[in-house]
């Protein structure tokens, strides 16, 4: 299997020391950072203007996980200022198949999301479009909440696309990622695991991140 990858959330760091908080992790693979509107989540973090200073703060890789409503508007931006990945959830999009041509077309990966309650199977076609899908594991919102392992068919029916080669994408899980819950979402086929609390609410994030790797590896 390939190295599993970790992509901490800013959304659990210190807002004021987002530099510190991404040279902290240096050693992770992508950094994730968590955009929200306070319209398609009920929680607002930030936005463009963040995203492009943080590109000139750190050499990870932004992974952008947008949680906002009418991403085909707003989506292309973050791949403009910089963005290594820009996802977005297909229950907000009214063009994925367009955005995910923009995202592309602006120079970096597309990605799409899905809430905990949305089924995959309508969107198996669409895929092929995209370089990332994100299993949302938790409702999008907040940070800190409980693992769903129900999602993790969800995965599986991924992986096995992924595996019979209808499909190339990372598949990244996202909510709720910790020691306790790292394995089982590696046993179902995850690539990249984002991890906030259990990264940013740690004593040492850098050792957090290499232990949750450790933990993936099969
Ligand atoms: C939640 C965000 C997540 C969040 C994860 O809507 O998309 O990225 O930061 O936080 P934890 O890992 O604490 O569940
Ligand atoms: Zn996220």
């Amino acid at each position: 299997a390939p190295e599993p990858m970790i992509a901490p959330s800013i959304l659990s760091a210190d807002f004021a020391h987002l530099g510190a908080a991404a040279d902290a992790v240096s050693r992770a693979d992508w950094l994730h950072v968590d955009v929200m509107d306070n319209h398609f989540v009920p929680n607002l973090t930030l936005g463009l203007p963040v995203v492009r200073s943080l590109r000139q703060a750190t050499d990870l890789p932004l992974d952008c996980h947008l949680m906002i409503d009418d991403p085909d508007r707003w989506a292309v931006g973050y791949a403009e200022v910089g963005a290594a990945n820009v996802t977005f959830h297909v229950e907000a999009a009214a063009d994925p198949v367009g955005t995910a041509r923009a995202i592309r077309s602006a120079g970096a990966f597309a990605g799409l999301a899905v809430k905990p309650g949305t089924p995959l199977a309508p969107y198996l076609d669409v895929l092929k479009e995209f370089d990332t899908l994100l299993v949302m594991s938790v409702e999008p919102g907040f940070g800190g909440q409980t693992f769903m392992a129900e999602v993790l068919p969800k995965v599986r029916l991924a992986r096995q696309h992924v595996n019979a080669g209808h499909l190339r994408l990372f598949i990244e899980i996202d909510g709720g990622i910790s020691a306790d819950t790292i394995e089982q979402a590696a046993e179902a086929g995850v690539d990249v695991f984002v991890a906030g609390s259990a990264v940013f609410g740690a004593a040492d994030p850098g050792a957090a991140v290499s232990h949750l790797r450790e933990l993936a590896r099969d």
